[in-house]
């Protein structure tokens, strides 16, 4: 594969989660922070199960602690992907985790939009942000999400979408968030199909109306879903190392990828939190390649389909299309 220059976009990718130990361990020590309970001996974050996994990245978004540090994770990580061939990026962002550190919503998307004309003057990476309800933290915290969602400046903001632990709580329980961001103009995805199974991703699609599955790779446990998805053109955020990480799937080769892929479903490829995962955009491209039979030609499909299936305005997606046509011109011709 012409793996470092075939142009990649990512859909899924969490702001706290591009915070690579060695960078956290830094940031701790800037702030005062002990977090050496977090980093295993080997330097890598020690987590087992997916509720530490979840824990572990409060404990690293509680080191990003100023504008500042959210500005340098946010270009560090945008200048890596770019390198690897990133062309347009969504962000998921929540107003959680700035809001426990005392920095207002206000103040972090001033930040996070000053960075994001930074990065795309730096390296011609397009970005969005999509605002987060943190599942876990219950219904009053996504009410005051709901708020932003509706009244806050949008910006680079065109989607809202639900994480978390997808074992609490229903999809239906925010209904209300996913009503306000639509009426707002926001566009629309929810995490599941990851720990949950099939009905969780028809909940999504029911009770959120998500344009989009975060994941959503359980869905191949169930025929009929899958020709819904096909049908409804519901593009599935997949993000194979996550999943085999945190155990939604056994191993790489058999991740649920091909059977998506197999029955039409629009896919998309994604790191999902990098350095947890030990992966990065590129690598996801790579794996795909190396374990699913995907050609550079199936590549840029998937990174055409990620970009049909982007929050962002036409004239944006037009210019990655056509960067895309010209590297195809120059590559695979
Ligand atoms: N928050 C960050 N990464 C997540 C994931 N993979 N699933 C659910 N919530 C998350
Ligand atoms: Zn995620």
């Amino acid at each position: 594969m012409n793996n470092q220059t075939l142009p990649k976009a990512e859909l899924h990718c969490h702001l706290e989660g591009t915070v690579a130990p060695d960078v956290a361990l830094r940031l701790a020590k800037r702030h005062g922070y002990d977090i050496s309970r977090i980093i295993a001996p080997d330097g890598r974050y020690n987590w087992r199960t997916f509720n530490d996994f979840l824990a572990v990245y409060d404990v690293v978004a509680e080191v990003v602690r100023t504008p500042e540090d959210y500005y340098e994770i946010f270009l560090d990580y945008y200048a890596r992907a770019a390198a690897q061939g990133l062309i347009y990026g969504e962000m998921f962002i929540s107003s959680d985790h700035p809001q426990a550190v005392g920095i207002s919503y206000d103040t972090f998307m001033e930040t996070l939009n000053q960075a994001a004309d930074d990065v795309e003057a730096k390296y011609g990476v397009h970005v969005r942000f999509v605002l987060h309800v943190v599942r876990h933290y219950g219904i009053e915290k996504a009410r005051a999400v709901a708020d932003l969602a509706e009244k806050a400046p949008k910006r680079r903001v065109t989607g809202l979408g639900i994480a978390g632990d997808e074992a609490q709580y229903a999809h239906a329980d925010f209904t209300f968030a996913f009503e306000a961001g639509r009426g707002a103009g926001l566009q629309t995805t929810a995490h599941a199909g990851e720990h949950a199974g099939p009905s969780s991703v028809k909940n999504a699609v029911m009770h959120l109306g998500a344009q989009r599955i975060g994941h959503g790779v359980r869905a191949a446990e169930d025929a009929d879903l899958l020709t819904l998805l096909k049908e409804q053109n519901i593009t599935l955020e997949v993000c194979p190392s996550s999943n085999v990480c945190l155990g939604v799937a056994p191993t790489i080769e058999t991740h649920q990828l091909s059977a998506l892929r197999a029955a039409g479903v629009p896919v998309s490829l994604n790191s999902d939190d990098p350095p947890f995962f030990f992966t990065d955009i590129g690598r996801e491209y790579a794996l795909a390649q190396q374990h699913h039979g995907c050609t550079d030609a199936d590549l840029i499909d998937i990174t055409r389909t990620a970009l049909a299936a982007a929050f962002c305005d036409d004239a944006t997606r037009q210019s990655c299309l056509a960067h895309i046509d010209a590297w195809e011109k120059e590559h695979l011709a």
